[in-house]
């Protein structure tokens, strides 16, 4: 980075939130994917939470048709809050204002899910100026410091766009963006070229593009101009591999554990894993699972 370039951290986190969530119905007919609970709080809170454990203080959601429980989820409740207080439960009051609270949530709106790049595009106008994060709330990501932060470690000291990647089996290379990459420090990587589901004798890597981004805001040039990709969508893919032309691009292996809470194994596994962290939760995850097998002599 040039001696005269303030570094400036980000502040803003994207979450496309528009999708129709069709590998959970019937249980997503009539409620967003992502306000499905995960243990005790909905998923997307998760996300806001890494968000803002990694320094970010706006949150911008891109919704779409019949997302609007997001929006109420993360506005104030003051008559709730008022009744639970008159009742005595100031801590579970002060827990539900805590969650407006978390940032300044602004909407965009993606009328049509025309594809990631596309909803991207339609943040547009909240992260014009600056480097923005991009998190993609069906990825739930354990680490520490969070996967947000590894990637501001490596773009504080490169300069540019920010890529999370996870080495994948040959088999699941064709469900990610793949990275062509060069090493630069062990587990950064300077990226040459991407490619968006390639087939498995076509991927350059086993590197796989996970749902955390740190982006230029030179990016939006670049959606601007693209050009339906695979499966007929606007590809964020596509975008950082045009924005290639114009800038660096890094990479890095994120250290810490991802649930893939884009498909019900992966839900289902992240209620385990969660319920693993707390301690009161553990017990009773471990007794039922010995209570199973004794009952079934499993
Ligand atoms: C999107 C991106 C893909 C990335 C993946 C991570 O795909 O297009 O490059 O690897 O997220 O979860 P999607 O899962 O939306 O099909």
């Amino acid at each position: 980075m040039s001696a005269a370039a303030e570094y400036k951290k980000i502040r803003t986190a994207v979450f496309p939130v528009a999708g129709l969530g069709t590998r959970f119905l019937p249980a997503t007919k009539d409620i967003p994917k992502e306000m499905m609970p995960l243990i005790d709080r909905p998923l997307i809170h998760h996300g806001v939470d890494e968000a803002v454990a990694s320094g970010c203080s706006r949150v911008v959601f891109v919704t779409g048709q019949g997302k609007e429980s997001i929006c109420r989820y993360f506005e104030p409740s003051f008559e709730l809050t008022a009744l639970l207080r008159e009742r005595g439960k100031a801590e579970l009051a002060d827990a539900v204002d805590s969650i407006y609270r978390l940032a300044e949530f602004h909407y965009a709106y993606q009328a049509k899910p025309l594809g990631l790049g596309h909803a991207v595009l339609c943040a547009e106008e909240f992260c014009r100026d600056e480097y923005f994060g991009l998190l993609l709330p069906d990825d739930v990501m354990i680490a520490e410091p969070t996967a947000l932060s590894q990637l501001e470690a490596v773009r504080e000291k490169y300069d540019g766009s920010v890529l999370c990647l996870e080495e994948v089996a040959p088999e699941d290379v064709s469900r990610y963006g793949i990275v062509d990459a060069e090493e630069i420090e062990p587990g950064v990587y300077r990226v040459r070229g991407l490619v968006e589901k390639p087939k498995r004798e076509e991927a350059p890597s086993r590197l796989a593009i996970m749902g955390r981004y740190l982006l230029s805001p030179k990016i939006f040039k670049h959606l601007k101009n693209l050009k339906r990709g695979a499966g007929g969508e606007y590809q964020l893919t596509d975008a950082i591999a045009s924005l290639l032309e114009e800038e660096p691009v890094y990479a890095t292996i994120y250290k810490g554990q991802r649930l893939d809470c884009g498909v019900k194994e992966g839900w289902i596994a992240a209620t385990v894993v969660k319920a693993l962290e707390d301690e009161k939760l553990r017990e009773i995850v471990l007794k039922a699972v010995e209570d199973f097998k004794a009952a079934h002599g499993a």
